[in-house]
């Protein structure tokens, strides 16, 4: 499982297909078990030199304020105040560090786009962001969440630009699913597969998930769990 290799497409279904195709069983189960370990905060940085030192597997949850990164971070491993979620938008202030099990590291990121926040802000936490996600070494996978029920835009297409240039292996993770119909939200799933077809850092496969519902979050997990050591 630890592979890139996208998965084999499944036969059409009535349903939109919450989750990455062709996870078996088994695959669930690691997941269930590796997010039903301990999960601890270890560290917060601020600035790229206060980062922790590069070590283990890395998966960062990046995307624009308020689409639901510290939410699915805190559905994923079961807990409701792992990382703070807000209403407001620029709620997350710094890179977060999570050690899930000894197996994994999630670091819940800043949002970006955040057009109310000062330039200073910006410059401060946004350029970390991004040279955090262009330079770590040990990340080997970024989560660019995107939220299902609104266009995806332009600082989504920008980000989606630098993790091209920068060759960092991005998955899509369309978030808030509860909020759309089937239909809706099977019509936003072929957009996205198509946005993703054009992007050549970007794994084949989307997820698809609500953290208020719990869909798509075996899945989630399973996919993650495949990354671990
Ligand atoms: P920043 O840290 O500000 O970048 O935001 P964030 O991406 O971490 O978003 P956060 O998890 O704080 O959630 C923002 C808002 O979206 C909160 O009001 C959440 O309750 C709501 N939200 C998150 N996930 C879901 C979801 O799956 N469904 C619905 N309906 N609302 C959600
Ligand atoms: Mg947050």
């Amino acid at each position: 499982m630890a592979d890139d290799a996208p998965h084999q497409a499944v036969a059409t279904e009535p349903r939109p297909d919450l989750s990455p195709a062709g996870l078996t069983d088994e695959a669930i189960e690691a997941g269930r078990k590796l997010f039903a370990a301990e999960c601890r905060f270890f560290f917060g940085a601020q600035k790229l030199e206060q980062l922790p030192p590069p070590a283990g597997i890395e998966i960062a949850f990046a995307g624009r304020s308020n689409v639901g990164k510290s939410s699915l971070l805190n559905a994923l491993t079961g807990r409701n105040s792992l990382a703070r979620v807000s209403t407001e938008p620029g709620r997350t202030r710094q890179l977060n560090f999570f050690d899930l099990g000894g197996r994994l590291t999630l670091v819940d990121m800043p949002g970006y786009g955040y057009a109310r926040a000062s330039k200073q802000i910006k410059a401060d936490w946004q350029g970390m962001m991004f040279d955090y996600l262009r330079g770590r070494t040990t990340l080997v996978r970024v989560m660019l969440l995107l939220d299902s029920r609104i266009e995806v835009k332009q600082a989504d297409h920008d980000v989606m630009d630098l993790l091209d240039r920068a060759a960092v292996t991005y998955q899509i993770v369309l978030t808030k699913a509860d909020g759309l119909k089937p239909g809706a939200l099977a019509r936003k799933q072929e957009d996205i597969r198509a946005l993703v077809a054009k992007h050549p850092a970007a794994f084949p496969e989307i997820a698809t998930t609500s953290s208020e519902t719990g869909a798509g979050l075996p899945e989630l997990r399973a996919v993650l769990t495949g990354l671990a050591h």
